[in-house]
């Protein structure tokens, strides 16, 4: 008890003085670094924080969604430039150099191939630069390498089990899903990229629930279609082509390829009540208005808002020479690197609590 109590004593002397360092660095960001501020031309006109960030692909639906949230959360002092590494991780490593020769106090990083941080993290160590990593998780080891590299995102098999529970719901309680009667469930993932942490974490656990819950299941398919709405359309048409009318159950590792499957039955002109049951992911604004017009039957809420905030208030905190401790007031910080925001389960049930937010 004792030494627990010093602990925490100590660790909040060490919050307390790591504080007031970030509000110095801070200040002498705000005054040019230059020394006093009255005594440089710049008063009045203080330095911006300048937070830099690279995103995979600036066409990803739910990515987009997350910097609207991000430039929702940046301050008057506060400069964001974002870049779009449009699929190459090459571009990606070369503005993450133009972004530390631009003088970014952080930088955030959506990586285009998650097994392959090296150039990105090497260039930021080289030049004492703090990294985010988001949304794209790289391994252990890599984010290990250095003491200033973080991720903010959010835990993978939350989402897939979620899912798999709302599926199982809808199984267990609805017969009608189950079209040829055979007592099982034939069903299809749609998978997002190869790869991917929460295409592999998703679609793992989404099914493992399902079965855990009681639901038998046959699997007719799986198909990767790159979290893309079109891709997902492509796929689930060659499907219904090819005879697969049996289909009972789609499970779209993200809202886009759920979305996706539904513009293959309606361009089918399928009537309502032959569709599988379709579930997706992320609760984007489209995802939301299928749920709510009964087209997929349910999605899981990837926290857009907390994972901006996150990244906002990690940035500054780095910014201003802090740690990711000075944000433990407001998120739960795992191993000193990582915050993962929590997921949630949405239906038609709770649909209204996410429409319009
Ligand atoms: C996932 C999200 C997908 C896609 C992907 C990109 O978390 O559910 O829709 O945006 O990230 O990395």
């Amino acid at each position: 008890m004792v030494i627990c109590g010093g602990l925490k004593i100590k660790n909040y002397l060490g919050r307390c003085l790591r504080y007031l360092a970030s509000i110095a660095v801070a200040a002498a960001l705000l005054a040019g670094l230059s020394g006093c501020a009255q005594e440089t031309e710049d008063v009045g006109n203080p330095r911006k924080v300048k937070i830099g960030v690279t995103l995979y692909d600036q066409y990803d639906t739910f990515l987009t969604l997350l910097m609207d949230c991000l430039h929702r959360e940046v301050e008057d002092n506060v400069e964001l430039v974002i870049y779009n590494a449009s699929q190459s991780q090459q571009t990606q490593n070369s503005q993450v150099k133009k972004m530390i020769e631009d003088g970014c106090d952080v930088i955030c990083v959506n990586l285009v191939d998650r097994t392959d941080p090296t150039a990105v993290i090497d260039a930021a160590r080289k030049a004492d630069v703090p990294i985010i990593f988001f949304n794209r998780e790289l391994v252990e080891g890599d984010i290990s390498r250095w003491n200033k590299l973080f991720y903010v995102g959010a835990d993978a098999a939350e989402s897939g089990i979620m899912q798999g529970e709302m599926a199982a719901v809808t199984c267990l309680t609805d017969k009608s899903i189950d079209k040829n009667g055979d007592g099982a469930i034939q069903y299809v993932v749609l998978e997002g990229e190869a790869g991917h942490q929460d295409a592999i974490v998703r679609t793992e656990y989404c099914v493992e629930t399902l079965m855990k819950k009681g639901v038998a299941v046959d699997k007719l398919g799986n198909s990767i279609a790159n979290w893309n709405r079109a891709q997902a359309q492509t796929k689930v048409a060659q499907m219904i082509d090819s005879g697969s009318d049996a289909i009972e159950l789609i499970l779209a590792n993200n809202d886009d390829m759920a979305l996706g499957a539904i513009d293959a039955y309606e361009a089918y002109e399928i009537k309502k009540s032959d569709w599988p049951a379709i579930f997706g992911i992320d609760g984007t604004e489209v995802g939301l208005e299928a749920v709510r017009d009964d087209k997929m039957v349910g999605t899981v809420y990837n926290d857009k808002e907390g994972q901006a905030h996150a990244i906002y208030r990690l940035s500054m905190a780095l910014a201003g020479g802090g740690s990711i401790e000075d944000v433990e007031d407001e998120f739960t910080v795992t191993d000193g690197k990582y915050i993962r925001l929590h997921y949630d389960k949405i239906t038609a049930a709770n649909i209204n609590k996410y429409l319009g937010n």
